[in-house]
């Protein structure tokens, strides 16, 4: 071999190694940018869990290492009738987190919303007695719990029960026990399965006076000796709410009552705000110029969108000694629930990979940095 062959295949080496080396670095995920920091989250529905959509899967298995289900554990869905569970999307779902090696969070037991028909009424469609609801929120809770026993990490136990201000929703749950079915819920969930981590979830977490109920029934719990491990921030978020400010406050209240905080539904509306909570039974009719960008999303309106979804990782990075995970509440713009809510039928583009499965702006941001 002559200097220029020697010389030739050497550059050639050293070329490929740094293309692969680039390729590598260009490679590492949402996950490996948070590795030791907090787990990456993605509600899924059951499509990505039956493998409908591969693309999906391959966001998921490069960016995310943690799963919640979008909808299939919720009442209505796993125990439509008294006598009636039905386990088989739950089941996919979790042999799914299985298959891919994440952490599995059920979401959730006790709701409001979704609920199934029959669970606080009797056959005439009266409020049941509070020996009777205790029963069926027992029955319900250990079965599911006990049923996923060491493959789910955690649970959201409760999910929205205090309002904005503070109050207690008015949900049946709330008419029949007032808010001993709280602490009920987590006793019975901590009973079903003693190593499972469980959680008090709601949206509009930085309202203060959501905030301060919050660390208040965190102090209730514990106090009692029950477990409660962490709060669920939702984090679903607009361009003009809330205040990075409040949001920070809140964490640090959170911080201090002792739990853990996780972001537990991640998305950032780019629509004009109709309504800056998430109650999915808040609907409103359709208005053609409150979807002002049903072909694609401005690129003022995009940076705007970046730059928020950038303070708000800051935050969650700065935050880092407590907020354990970080769930967006899907994976590409189209599967999202907002472009349905609060009004049917908008174009949004809330989440963090676009509908061409590609990642946002500040997500190669975080990646590169
Ligand atoms: C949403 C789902 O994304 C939708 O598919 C469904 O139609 C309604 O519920 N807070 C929660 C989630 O805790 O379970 C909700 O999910 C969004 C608001």
């Amino acid at each position: 071999m002559n200097i220029k062959t020697t010389t030739f295949i050497f550059s050639t080496l050293l070329l490929s190694a740094f293309l692969s080396s680039s390729c590598n670095a260009q490679e590492k995920g949402l996950k490996d940018v948070a590795q030791g920091k907090f787990l990456i989250g993605a509600a899924v529905n059951v499509n990505q869990v039956k493998g409908k959509d591969p693309k999906c899967i391959e966001l998921l298995d490069k960016h995310f290492n943690s799963i919640v289900a979008e909808n299939c554990m919720k009442s209505e869905e796993i125990h439509p009738q008294e006598n009636v569970y039905n386990f088989t999307e739950a089941d996919e779902f979790v042999n799914f987190g299985k298959k891919h090696n994440m952490t599995i969070i059920g979401h959730c037991l006790v709701w409001h919303s979704q609920l199934a028909k029959w669970f606080c009424v009797d056959k005439d469609g009266k409020n049941v007695s509070a020996d009777v609801l205790k029963k069926r929120l027992k029955d319900h809770i250990t079965t599911i719990v006990t049923r996923y026993k060491g493959q789910i990490k955690g649970w959201d136990v409760v999910n929205e029960a205090i309002e904005s201000d503070g109050s207690w929703r008015n949900s049946k749950f709330y008419q029949i026990l007032g808010e001993e079915f709280i602490p009920l819920a987590f006793q019975y969930a901590h009973e079903a399965d003693p190593d499972a981590e469980l959680y008090y979830n709601d949206y509009g977490m930085s309202d203060k006076g959501r905030r301060d109920s919050v660390v208040k029934l965190v102090k209730m719990l514990k106090d009692r000796g029950l477990r409660i491990d962490g709060v669920g921030m939702q984090c679903h978020v607009g361009l003009d709410y809330p205040e990075i400010t409040e949001f920070q406050k809140s964490v640090d209240a959170f911080k201090a009552a002792g739990v853990k905080i996780m972001i537990t539904e991640m998305d950032m509306s780019a629509l004009p705000t109709i309504n800056r909570g998430a109650n999915v039974a808040d609907k409103v009719e359709f208005e053609k110029k409150l979807n002002p960008y049903p072909n694609g999303l401005p690129e003022d309106v995009s940076a705007q969108w970046n730059n928020r979804m950038t303070e708000f990782f800051n935050l969650f990075f700065k935050n880092a000694d407590v907020i354990t995970r970080v769930t967006a509440w899907g994976v590409i713009d189209s599967d999202s629930w907002k472009n349905n809510w609060p009004m049917r039928g908008r174009v949004d583009y809330p989440l963090w990979f676009d509908r061409n499965y590609e990642p946002k702006p500040f997500v190669k941001d975080l990646i590169n940095k």
